[in-house]
């Protein structure tokens, strides 16, 4: 399953976003982008949150909030491929 970022650490597609997509997902939408491609659904974001946030998709099982929460806020963070800064994540410990 997908870390839970504490809510001012950075989020990554890498850690993040990607591990919220299934391999069917990824497989069903394949015919528009690849759901695993930092570049296909960075140039695709604005459209996938629509659906993500309308729960149109994934179809057969809509998101929980805290999910599209999370993929608004990779958004509106600046849609990071990598958390390059893992030191100053650790220096700020969770304990979950
Ligand atoms: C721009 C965003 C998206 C568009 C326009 C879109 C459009 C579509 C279309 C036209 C289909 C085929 C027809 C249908 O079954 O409704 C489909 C199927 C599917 N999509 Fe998407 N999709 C989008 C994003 C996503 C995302 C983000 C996910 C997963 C998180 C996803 C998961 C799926 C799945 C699982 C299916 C197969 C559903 C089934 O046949 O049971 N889609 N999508």
């Amino acid at each position: 399953m997908t870390r839970d970022p504490e809510p001012r650490a950075p989020v990554s597609f890498d850690e993040n976003i990607k591990p919220l997509f299934r391999e069917m997902d990824r497989e069903s939408m394949e015919f528009a982008f690849d759901l695993w491609s930092y570049a296909d659904v960075s140039a695709n974001a604005d459209e996938i949150l629509e659906r993500l946030g309308d729960g149109s998709m994934p179809c057969d099982h809509p998101w929980p909030a805290e999910h599209v929460e999370l993929f608004r806020r990779w958004i509106d963070t600046g849609r990071r491929e990598f958390d390059t800064d893992a030191n100053s994540k650790h220096d700020s410990r969770v304990d979950r």
